[in-house]
């Protein structure tokens, strides 16, 4: 019988794809440096939604958790998700938070940063880990940007911390706002959804479908998903995305486990790709790659439709209706990733 524990297998695994190796080992140089250099140093990390930034922020700081040492507790890294409509203040609130400050609501922006940065030293935090950074862009106000980007420049400098900010691309503009800030920071970090027509990246994409295919293949039966027809009705189904290509293999193996089958056909990655995909009921253009009669050809129209998987082109314009400020973000994000 199919346990949790087998539906749960692609949950657990972390597969260090090229880029995601690349992004975790130009964050451990800078980790690893943090204690030597001068100034405050900087690192951004970009990609569209689902390309496994979170991922990568997550799976180094796992290395290096907190401790507790004979002055307390040492936490090398400070995670910090920006929430919706940010101010300077709340993100000093969340990250004291992250640094298990009591009250951390309480103060004033000036109060919780001079905390934060007491905190931080007191702590240890060589490296300042900021996620969904793209909220400040979001946020629309440029007053609120440009007075982050130079918040951060004086808390990294004050503290010789190293700073990893990762979001969408727009995020991009807000650090642009502070040249002094935009100096400290190193080239940016690119996690790209995958390319059916780069060759390099076309096997890179069927050698993540063997990884998974190798384990899921302990506990169940299942076609070679990496066989190049197969992966190819993959990489329709999902974009090239990571984010996507995870969640259809979990809803796939979750329904084996409820249903306790010990293999999965086409058929079953057919009603997976249907659960677990969002469809847009207004747009006609999503491909079924897994259905039956379905030929996988390799077309442009296929290869187009695949490549707007994820992005908001996929919704329909209302020409009338003037464009509030979270759509202009989002249209800002979609033309950066197609530049
Ligand atoms: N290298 C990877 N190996 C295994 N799973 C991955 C990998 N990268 C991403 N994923 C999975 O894809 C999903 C989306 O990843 P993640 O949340 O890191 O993307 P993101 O770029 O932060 O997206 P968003 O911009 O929407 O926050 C997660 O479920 C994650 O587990
Ligand atoms: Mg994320």
């Amino acid at each position: 019988m199919k346990t949790n524990n087998s539906a749960s297998i692609v949950e657990r695994m972390v597969i260090p794809h090229t880029a995601f190796a690349e992004a975790r080992q130009r964050i451990e140089q800078c980790f690893a440096f943090s204690a030597a250099k001068a100034e405050g140093e900087g690192l951004l990390i970009v990609g569209e939604s689902g390309t496994g930034k979170t991922s990568v922020l997550k799976s180094f700081q796992l290395n290096h958790m907190p401790t507790r040492g004979c002055d307390g507790m040492e936490i090398p890294i400070l995670y910090a998700s920006v929430p919706p409509m940010p101010t300077v203040k709340s993100l000093a609130g969340v990250m004291l938070a992250a640094l298990n400050a009591p009250d951390s609501e309480r103060g004033t922006e000036n109060e919780k940063s001079r905390r934060l940065r007491i905190l931080m030293k007191e702590t240890g935090t060589r490296m300042v880990m900021i996620d969904e950074f793209q909220h400040f862009y979001d946020r629309g106000k440029r007053q609120i940007m440009l007075h982050v980007a130079d918040w951060l420049k004086v808390l990294i400098d004050e503290t010789r911390s190293t700073l990893v900010v990762a979001g969408l691309p727009s995020c991009r503009v807000v650090i642009n706002e502070n040249e002094q800030l935009a100096r400290r920071f190193m080239a940016s970090i690119q996690l790209p959804r995958f390319s059916w027509t780069d060759s390099r990246q076309r096997g890179e994409f069927i050698s993540i479908l063997e990884e998974y295919h190798n384990q899921i293949a302990k506990d169940f039966s299942l076609p070679k998903l990496y066989s190049e027809e197969l992966a190819f009705r993959f990489f329709l189904a999902t974009g090239g995305l990571m984010g996507y290509l995870s969640k259809l293999l979990r809803t796939t193996l979750r329904d084996a486990a409820d249903r306790k089958r010990a293999s999965i056909t086409l058929e079953d990655l057919n009603i997976a790709h249907a659960r677990a995909m969002w469809f847009d009921a207004t747009v006609q253009e999503q491909l079924r790659p897994f259905e039956k009669g379905f030929r996988p050809e390799v077309t442009v129209d296929a290869l187009n439709r695949a490549t707007r998987i994820g992005t908001v082109a996929d919704l329909p314009e209302k020409p009338t209706r003037p464009r509030s400020g979270m759509r202009k973000a989002e249209s800002i994000n979609a033309a950066l990733v197609a530049a």
